[in-house]
């Protein structure tokens, strides 16, 4: 580690780090012969082996990387201490294969702070969740290994002679909990062995994780005028380039990693995604984050690169009404419901036993996402067709029903309630201006 520390103290010190321009390309003078001299001795024995040996593409992908040009190689990432239990000999040098934050944090240690202050180092830490329930019980231990892990991440485990438990590794989910006890994975947005700053700026990066049917940000973005502006003008995102500054380096289009985490000229770039969020749209009912008023000033930062101020406030405006719809309307009252339901002893003994216990869980963790992930995100078709079409169709037509069945009376003071008065029927005036229009439209 010590030996590590003074690499990384000559590497920060290093003003004239080789800098060029496109990352996915190869890189434009440096042989493989020049990048060798580059290197540690040590780094020099792994690659001169893996270039012909195991995993040759590795070496490279490597050699294309940034990390290559500035003489960081195999050995100064892979190297552990004695102590660690998953490390092993390896021709001479003591490795492991998991390369930890807390390891890349001895050269990368602002962005390293930052990620651990994150929700995203935290998400290994889904066990009490019901989600949790579902995968690990419900479903079964494999569809939580090969689904929930790999994107949440769990405990690594090490088993006998240092090797790495087959439920727990390949693990690149993002709260993974490593050898070392540190959380997270950087690899799993800086894909190896490039680690292109280029790969991470692009919205299929946080798509691998942010998509489905209960957190669908990647379909969202790609339906927002954002994204289509994205993808037409992706030539003009100068997305290798050292510097990344809305508004100096570019300014065709926002990506996720614009809006959530990039540098305008004046704010700095962050790896904790959080910072620029006002509401959590994840829970039952939307609640406001602690200082959500700074955090929501710096997001608008961003958006006012581009847009006036006008335009910004009256999207919070109504990004706000389709969070208090969805919150009043109908979280809030089926809430209750199943509060009324679970008293009068109606549930059953797990949280999935009655068929409401389901209905309930897709309004929430599904429909209601949807529909508010839409609207924070500019995605109208989310918030509307695959958002709060399916809440009031599941609401109306499958919860209600359902709640009544199981206690009869309990739905009263909903039904009765101004919100869903047109359950009572259709006004004199409403029915008259659905015939004109069929009228006018079709003739009929
Ligand atoms: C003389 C050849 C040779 C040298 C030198 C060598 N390796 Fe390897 N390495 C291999 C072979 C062969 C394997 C696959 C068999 C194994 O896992 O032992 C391997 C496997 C690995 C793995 C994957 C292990 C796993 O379980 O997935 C890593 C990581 C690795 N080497 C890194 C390094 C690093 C870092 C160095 C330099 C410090 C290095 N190697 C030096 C030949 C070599
Ligand atoms: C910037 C740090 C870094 C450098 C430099 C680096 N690695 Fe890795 N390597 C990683 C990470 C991260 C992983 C994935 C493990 C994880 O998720 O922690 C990895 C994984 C591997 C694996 C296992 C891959 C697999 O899919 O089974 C091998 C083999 C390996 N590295 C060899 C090398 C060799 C050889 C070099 C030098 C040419 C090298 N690494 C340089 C960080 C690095
Ligand atoms: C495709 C990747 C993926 C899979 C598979 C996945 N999740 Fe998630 N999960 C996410 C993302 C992304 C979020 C955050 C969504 C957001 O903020 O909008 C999340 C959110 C959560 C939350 C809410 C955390 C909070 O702070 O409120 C829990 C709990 C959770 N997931 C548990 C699970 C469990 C258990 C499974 C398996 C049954 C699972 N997830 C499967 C990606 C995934
Ligand atoms: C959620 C995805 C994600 C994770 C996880 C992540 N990064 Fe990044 N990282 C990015 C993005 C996006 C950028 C580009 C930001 C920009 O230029 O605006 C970036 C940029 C960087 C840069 C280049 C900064 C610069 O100014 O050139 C470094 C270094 C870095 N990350 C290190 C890390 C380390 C270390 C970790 C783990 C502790 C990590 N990242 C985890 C997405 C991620
Ligand atoms: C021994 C020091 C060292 C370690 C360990 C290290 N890096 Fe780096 N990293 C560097 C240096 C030096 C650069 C080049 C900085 C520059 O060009 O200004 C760099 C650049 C980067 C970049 C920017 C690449 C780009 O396209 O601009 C990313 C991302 C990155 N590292 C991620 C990681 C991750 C993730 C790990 C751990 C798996 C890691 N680094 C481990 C020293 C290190
Ligand atoms: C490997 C999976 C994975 C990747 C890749 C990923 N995320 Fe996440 N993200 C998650 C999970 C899981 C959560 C929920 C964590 C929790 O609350 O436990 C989350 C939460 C978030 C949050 C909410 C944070 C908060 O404080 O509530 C934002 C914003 C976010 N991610 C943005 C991004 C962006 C932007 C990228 C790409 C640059 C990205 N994520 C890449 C899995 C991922
Ligand atoms: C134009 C800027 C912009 C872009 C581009 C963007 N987002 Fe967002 N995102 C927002 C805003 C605004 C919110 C709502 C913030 C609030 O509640 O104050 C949000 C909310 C979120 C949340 C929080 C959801 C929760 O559970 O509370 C996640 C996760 C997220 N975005 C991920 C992504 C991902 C992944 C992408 C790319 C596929 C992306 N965002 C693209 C602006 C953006
Ligand atoms: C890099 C510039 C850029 C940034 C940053 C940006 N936008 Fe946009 N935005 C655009 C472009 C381009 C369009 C499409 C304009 C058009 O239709 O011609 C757009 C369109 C919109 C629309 C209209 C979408 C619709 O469905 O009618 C809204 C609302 C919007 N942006 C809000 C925001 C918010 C809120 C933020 C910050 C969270 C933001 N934008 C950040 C460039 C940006």
């Amino acid at each position: 580690m010590k030996q590590l520390s003074i690499l990384a103290t000559a590497l920060a010190a290093s003003t004239t780090l080789a800098c060029w321009a496109v990352a996915q390309q190869p890189p434009p003078s440096s042989s493989m012969g020049a990048l060798m001299e580059g290197v540690s001795a040590e780094s020099r024995a792994c690659i001169t082996c893996h270039e012909t040996s195991t995993a040759p593409v590795v070496v490279q992908q490597w050699a294309v990387s940034r990390h290559a040009q500035s003489g960081v190689g195999c050995f100064e990432c892979h190297q552990v201490d004695k102590g660690r239990k998953d490390g092993f000999e390896h021709f001479g040098q003591f490795i492991s294969v998991v390369v930890t934050p807390k390891h890349c944090g001895i050269c990368h240690d602002q962005e390293t702070r930052e990620f651990e202050a994150s929700h995203h180092a935290q998400a290994g830490e889904i066990l009490g969740s019901l989600d949790n329930i579902l995968g690990d019980v419900v479903e079964g231990r494999p569809a939580a290994v090969n689904g929930c892990v790999k994107c949440h991440g769990s405990v690594i485990k090490v088993i006998k002679d240092g090797k790495l438990d087959p439920t727990t590794w390949p693990n690149e989910g993002i709260g993974r909990i490593n050898p070392d006890g540190s959380k997270g994975s950087c690899s799993v947005c800086h894909s190896r062995h490039t680690f292109a700053a280029s790969i991470a700026r692009q919205p299929e990066s946080c798509g691998y994780c942010h998509l489905g049917p209960d957190h669908p940000q990647s379909e969202i973005y790609a339906e927002s005028k954002h994204g289509v502006t994205y993808r037409t003008l992706i030539g003009q995102m100068n997305l290798a380039s050292r510097s990344w500054v809305l508004g100096k380096d570019y300014s065709a289009a926002p990506t996720c990693a614009t809006c959530h985490m990039g540098a305008t000229k004046d704010m700095p770039a962050t790896h904790d995604v959080g910072t620029r969020l006002s509401w959590t749209l994840r829970p039952e009912v939307s609640i406001h984050l602690a200082n959500w008023e700074a955090k929501r000033a710096d997001m608008k930062k961003v958006c006012m690169n581009c847009h006036g101020a006008n335009w910004i406030n009256n999207f919070y405006v109504q990004y706000d009404s389709a969070v208090d719809l969805y919150n009043t309307k109908f979280a809030d009252p089926a809430k209750a419901v199943m509060a009324k339901l679970k008293a009068a002893g109606k549930l059953g003994p797990s949280p999935f036993s009655e068929k409401i216990q389901w209905t309930y869980f897709e309004l929430w963790h599904h429909q209601g996402r949807r529909a508010r992930m839409g609207a924070s995100m500019m995605g109208p078709d989310y918030v509307q067709w695959h958002g709060f079409y399916e809440v009031a169709k599941t609401f109306y037509s499958e919860f209600l029903p359902e709640a009544e069945a199981l206690l009869p009376g309990v739905t009263a003071d909903i039904k009765k309630s101004d919100a869903n008065l047109w359950l009572q029927g259709l006004s004199k005036g409403d029915r008259d201006t659905i015939q004109q229009y069929y009228q006018k439209r079709y003739g009929e």
